[in-house]
């Protein structure tokens, strides 16, 4: 037998991100045959809203100057002027102080998570994470070494703080938090992130430190609240993750950061850690032409107002049909309980011209994710196959007692 071509792990992860890919696979041939316009696409979680014109504004001001230097290399850090910018964007976030020795701009979120989790993990640590949870993560804890521990949520898809402190273990090494949350736009509330931050300083210590890192690359994206709260500034070792794709939808610009505050442990250590990884695991620093757009928009925002319309459009709409789902208080997503197995559901949904994804490919069945980063006709004319594809489900039960 011929010897696999490629890693193993690799070769087996590819096959166990199968939800991802088999939507796209669906929608492609959907797309083929009936025409994009006829096809619900509410798999992508792709920010579709207009980027602020501050962004434009920057950019234009930053391709017009003439400075060679400013294409070269620089330090892995990133450019003195950005870190700052985002340092004080971040602290007026949080309502706590950050500084640019504690910020590291990295090509995206989903970088600034490879470094971080890269330099905290030891072989065969424990990272904890709420299901359903961003697929992503176990790839990005298992890259490090990282075993993926899932701990539960409750009804109203809030960590379960009595499970998550069963889960701790003295192999515990860091806990992933993501509010408001993919895949079901719930908002962390204010009494979950004091929980969280109560039971972890419980178990963290200099001889076994846990870290805290705060995916919050949504929590400007909200609808009903001013302000998301902030797990981060209650946490001894917070590490914010973010990044400017959701903010200001321009995910293929691949510009975020990390962000420690100055009060972390040996936070000069993790820096150089991080600053060391950006290098190496082959980002070298992240992108120079975006980070000087940044230093001159970092607190710019999309027009958040497209996805709150879009949500009660949707969510409304599903309610009146007779789906069952919470409103998510952020982020653009949406996940209704299934009316039948969530994936027979979902090819219930693929014959309705609906494309949406299974909870199964988040860790939790029985649901489905809604993406409602879509153009506004999209969702105008898929109501009616929504409201069409209960109905299927119901009189099939009703056929079947
Ligand atoms: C929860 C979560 N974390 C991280 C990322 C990665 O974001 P980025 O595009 O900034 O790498 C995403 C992207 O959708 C996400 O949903």
């Amino acid at each position: 037998m011929p010897a696999l071509p490629i890693a193993e792990k690799v070769a087996h992860d590819i096959k166990s991100a199968s939800w991802v890919r088999e939507m796209f696979e669906r929608g492609r041939r959907l797309k083929a045959r009936l025409g994009d316009e006829n096809v619900y696409d509410f798999s992508l979680g792709n920010p579709n809203a207009e980027p602020p014109r501050e962004f434009f504004d920057a950019m234009r001001m930053c391709a017009a100057e003439h400075n060679p230097p400013m294409h070269r290399y620089m330090s892995n850090n990133g450019y003195e002027e950005t870190r700052s910018a985002v340092a004080r964007f971040v602290s007026r976030e949080y309502r706590a102080p950050y500084d640019a020795g504690g910020v590291i701009m990295t090509a995206g979120a989903a970088a600034a998570l490879n470094v971080a989790l890269r330099a905290i993990l030891n072989p065969g640590d424990e990272v904890i994470v709420f299901e359903p949870y961003f697929p992503e993560y176990r790839f990005y804890i298992e890259q490090a070494q990282g075993r993926m521990v899932v701990a539960p949520t409750d009804d109203s898809l809030q960590p379960d703080l009595e499970a998550f402190d069963r889960a701790i273990t003295p192999r515990t090494r860091a806990i992933i938090v993501n509010s408001p949350n993919n895949p079901t736009g719930v908002v962390y509330s204010e009494r979950t992130c004091r929980g969280l931050a109560e039971l972890v300083a419980r178990r963290d210590s200099d001889e076994r430190p846990l870290y805290v890192l705060c995916d919050d690359i949504y929590r400007r994206l909200i609808y009903d609240i001013d302000w998301c709260p902030a797990l981060a500034p209650l946490v001894r070792r917070s590490i914010v993750v973010s990044s400017y794709s959701k903010d200001l939808s321009v995910p293929g610009e691949r510009i975020g950061y990390l962000a420690m505050a100055a009060n972390i442990p040996q936070r000069d250590l993790l820096v150089a850690a991080t600053a060391m990884l950006n290098r190496t695991l082959g980002f070298v620093n992240a992108p120079a032409f975006m980070q000087r757009v940044i230093a001159r928009c970092a607190d710019a925002l999309c027009d958040v107002n497209f996805y709150r319309e879009n949500r009660d459009l949707l969510c409304g709409a599903l309610r009146d049909f007779g789906y069952e789902l919470n409103t998510p208080g952020g982020a653009f997503y949406a996940f209704p309980r299934s009316p039948i197995d969530d994936i027979e559901f979902i090819d219930v949904l693929t014959r309705h011209n609906i494309l949406a994804v299974p909870g199964s490919g988040f860790g939790r069945p029985g649901h489905f994710r809604l993406s409602y980063c879509v153009d506004r006709k999209t969702i105008e004319r898929s109501l009616p196959a929504f409201d069409a594809a209960l109905r299927e489900c119901r009189d099939a039960r009703v056929a079947a007692s």
